[in-house]
C-alpha cells in the first residue's frame, strides 16, 4: 500500500475546498489519511494522479466524497439508546409538545431515520413528528430516500430490533423484492431528505431533538466546537442532542450550555441560550 504525507493531505483538502466548496481541512487527520489512501488504492492512483483527477474531472468529486465519508450505519444501532429514546426522551418532549421536529444530521443511508420512524409508529405519534434528514454525501442520500437495503444487511438490523424490544417484527415494515428489503413508503412520508454540510452549511431550522451520531468523531476539536455551536442554535431551549456512544461534548466551548441527560447513551439537553 502507498503512503501519503501531511503536506499532500493538506494539498488535497485545500484543493477540494477551493474548487468544490467542501471543507475537510478540520477533519481528524488520521481517518482522513486512511480514507484518501483507500481511494488511491481502489482507483490505483498515485498522489499526483489523484490531485490531477480532482483538478481535471469535476464529476469525480461525487465518487471521491462517497468514498471519503464513512457511511457505516445500522438500524437501531446501539439498541439501548433507542430504548431510552422511546422510554425517556420522546415522552419528555411530549409533555410539552404534541407536535415536534427532529433532525438527523449525517443520516447516511437512512437506517437511523427508519429506526426513528418505526419507533414513532409504535408509539402512535408518527404523524405528529416532522423529520429532517441531512447528509453531505448526495449518493448516500439517494439510497436513504429509497428506503431499500440489501437483504443481507437485514440480519443485523433484525437482531438490533429484537434487542430494542420493538412491538412486532421488523418484517412487518418491509417486503422482500429481488434480494432487497423495501421498506413501507409511509414510514418516510414525514421525512424531508436534503443535502446539508455541517461545516459549510447554515443553521436552517429549530428542533426539539437533534441526532448527530458517529459523525463528529471524524472532526478535530476546533470543528467539533463549531458544529456544536450550530446544534445549540438549531435547538429550542430544553431541546435534546444525541451523539454517538464513543463521542463526547465535554471539552467543547458550548458544553456548559447543555446538561448530560444520559451519560452512557450520550444524550444532552440544552439548558441555556
Ligand atoms: C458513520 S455515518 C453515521 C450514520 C448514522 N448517524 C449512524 O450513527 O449510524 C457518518 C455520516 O456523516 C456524514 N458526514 C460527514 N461529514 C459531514 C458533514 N460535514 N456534513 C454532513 N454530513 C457529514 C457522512 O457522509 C456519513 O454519511
Amino acid at each position: 500500500m502507498q503512503d501519503i504525507d501531511i503536506a499532500d493531505l493538506k494539498r488535497i483538502s485545500e484543493l477540494i475546498y477551493q474548487k468544490y466548496g467542501y471543507d475537510f481541512r478540520n477533519y481528524a487527520m488520521s481517518s482522513f489519511k486512511r480514507r484518501v489512501l483507500r481511494i488511491m488504492d481502489l482507483k490505483r492512483l498515485t498522489v499526483d494522479a489523484l490531485i490531477r483527477k480532482l483538478n481535471d474531472s469535476p464529476e469525480f468529486i461525487h465518487e471521491f466524497l462517497d468514498e471519503l465519508t464513512v457511511n457505516v450505519t445500522e438500524m437501531f444501532r446501539d439498541p439501548s439508546f433507542w430504548r431510552i429514546m422511546r422510554e425517556e426522551i420522546i415522552p419528555a418532549i411530549l409533555l410539552n409538545h404534541k407536535q415536534f421536529k427532529i433532525w438527523h444530521a449525517g443520516c447516511s443511508s437512512g437506517e437511523e431515520v427508519l429506526s426513528m420512524a418505526i419507533l414513532l409508529k409504535e408509539m402512535g405519534i408518527h404523524q405528529d413528528v416532522q423529520i429532517y434528514a441531512t447528509d453531505l454525501d448526495t449518493t448516500i442520500l439517494e439510497r436513504a430516500k429509497s428506503g431499500t437495503y440489501s437483504i443481507k444487511n437485514m440480519e443485523l438490523n433484525e437482531k438490533n430490533y429484537i434487542r430494542f424490544q420493538g412491538a412486532g417484527s421488523l418484517k412487518d415494515y418491509y417486503r422482500e423484492e429481488n434480494g432487497q428489503a423495501v421498506f413501507n413508503k409511509d414510514l418516510l412520508n414525514n421525512v424531508t431528505f436534503r443535502k446539508h454540510d455541517l461545516v459549510m452549511g447554515e443553521v436552517f431550522n429549530k428542533f426539539d431533538l437533534v441526532l448527530c451520531r458517529n459523525v463528529m468523531i471524524y472532526f478535530n476539536q476546533a470543528l467539533q466546537n463549531e458544529v456544536l455551536k450550530k446544534f445549540h442554535e438549531s435547538l429550542f431551549k430544553y431541546g435534546y442532542l444525541a451523539i454517538g456512544s464513543k463521542e463526547s461534548l465535554i471539552w467543547c466551548d458550548y458544553a456548559n450550555r447543555f446538561i448530560v441527560v444520559n451519560n452512557e447513551e450520550k444524550i444532552y439537553k440544552k439548558i441555556k441560550d
